[in-house]
């Protein structure tokens, strides 16, 4: 990886997603320290997963390609589910690996904000199986279910993930590209401000759990799900620039280099043999630490899939950083903080920097690039000699998952 880009995520329903994607295409053409000539870039891939759907247009391959002044050169897009551009980033890696390519562009956009959070809702729905689809399934009851099975298995409770939430409100005004760039103390500074305005009463919540355990600032969307817990809906492009390992010195004196690569399906709910883990991320995992060499302890900080609180939570776990119904504990202890043991989420995960779905792998990689070349700015991990970091990526109900590990060597 020699170069990256990541639009502004928010809320942006005036704007089209070419916008997003010239965004992180601009910032791309700038990071590559010793330039690049877009015209060398041979092929594109290009996750989205269903602005068909978000926005009534589908074929974005061509209209990306069309963009960033690529035609006639080939693009392609990838579809799988929230996981689609960590599939384009492997469909770029195996284009280099075979000797076809030297030097491709992979990255992912999405645009959800013009439509209602009902019809998100539904449209996010037909990512899940066929079976969990004609029961009315919805992303929140989904992980909702899975908590309540967690929370029996190893005894956690609802305050346990108010410290994965915590955490990554703390990471994201760290970082000028989150959605919501505030920590839970900001938020409730900002309630109380609202409250004198109105002049109605003022609370006086102590700390940030009693923020968090009051339904009239966090409400429950499906138990124990509450506002807090979810990620939100989010617009937004990512974009990153491979090429072949003996090219690279042409492009950075610091490469970062893809060590292991790993991608994994999975059941879907109703036929899981057990709703606090997912096989996919397993199998993922497996495959990148076999192709890497590294264990789950070499990896000194990850940014993996939160798209609920209790996601990251089995995420640490099913990627061995942490034993099953550890992750909880090891959350409440600050080992996943930015200056714990184990950074997690630096970039304030998908709960507060966002999550537009088809974006999210190659954001998640963007942000493990900056952290290895200390480009993270104020959210840089302290005080540490980073080499090796991940990414985890989880497509619909855990269908498709990734796991990539990128490696500093210089
Ligand atoms: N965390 C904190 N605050 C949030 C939030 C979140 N995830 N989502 C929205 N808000 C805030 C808004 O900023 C707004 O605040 P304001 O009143 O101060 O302006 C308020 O909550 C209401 O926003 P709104 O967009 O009307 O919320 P909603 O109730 O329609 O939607 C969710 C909230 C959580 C249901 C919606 O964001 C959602 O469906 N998220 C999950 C998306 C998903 O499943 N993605 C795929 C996962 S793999």
């Amino acid at each position: 990886m020699v170069g990256g880009g990541l639009s502004k995520l928010g809320l942006f329903k005036e704007r089209d997603s070419k916008d997003f994607m010239v965004e992180a295409f601009t910032e791309m053409l700038g990071s590559v320290d010793k330039g690049i000539d877009p015209k060398e870039i041979e092929a594109v891939y290009i996750g989205n997963f269903s602005n068909d759907l978000f926005v009534g247009k589908t074929h974005w391959g061509p209209i990306i390609s069309d963009l960033l002044g690529h035609v006639p050169k080939p693009v392609t897009r990838t579809e799988g589910a929230c996981a689609a551009s960590a599939l384009a980033f492997r469909e770029g890696v195996f284009a280099i690996a075979s000797g076809f390519y030297d030097i491709v562009l992979v990255g992912g956009l999405e645009q959800m904000s013009k439509c209602s959070t009902e019809q998100i809702a539904e449209v996010l729905g037909t990512a899940g199986s066929p079976y969990e689809v004609a029961v009315g399934f919805t992303f929140p009851g989904v992980f909702g279910t899975i908590a309540t099975a967690y929370f029996a298995k190893y005894g956690a409770s609802r305050e346990d993930l108010f410290n994965v939430t915590i955490k990554s409100h703390n990471n994201a005004p760290l970082n000028p590209k989150a959605q919501f760039p505030l920590s839970i103390r900001d938020f409730m500074k900002a309630r109380i401000e609202r409250c004198k305005q109105k002049g109605g009463p003022i609370p006086n919540w102590k700390d940030e759990k009693e923020y968090l355990r009051d339904v009239s600032v966090n409400p429950p969307v499906s138990w124990p799900m509450h506002l807090f817990d979810c990620c939100p809906v989010s617009d937004g492009a990512s974009c990153l620039l491979l090429v072949a390992e003996d090219i690279a010195k042409r492009f950075t004196d610091v490469p970062i280099r893809v060590a292991g690569i790993g991608q994994g399906s999975g059941y879907s709910l109703h036929a899981s043999k057990d709703l606090t883990s997912f096989e996919a991320t397993k199998y993922a995992a497996r495959e990148a630490y076999d192709m890497s060499g590294f264990k789950p302890e070499n990896i000194q900080f990850a940014e993996v899939h939160d798209c609920f609180s209790i996601a990251e939570i089995i995420h640490l776990e099913d990627l061995g950083f942490f034993k099953p119904g550890e992750g909880y504990k090891a959350t409440g202890e600050g080992l996943t903080r930015l200056d714990g043991p184990k950074p997690i989420n630096t970039s304030g995960g998908l709960k507060s920097k966002g999550h537009p779905v088809g974006a999210t792998g190659t954001a998640q990689l963007y942000e493990v690039w900056l952290q290895l070349r200390g480009k993270a700015g104020q959210r840089q991990i302290p005080n540490r000699n980073l080499r090796v970091g991940g990414a985890h990526n989880l497509g619909g109900t855990g269908g498709t998952c990734t796991f990539t590990i990128l490696e500093r060597r210089h």
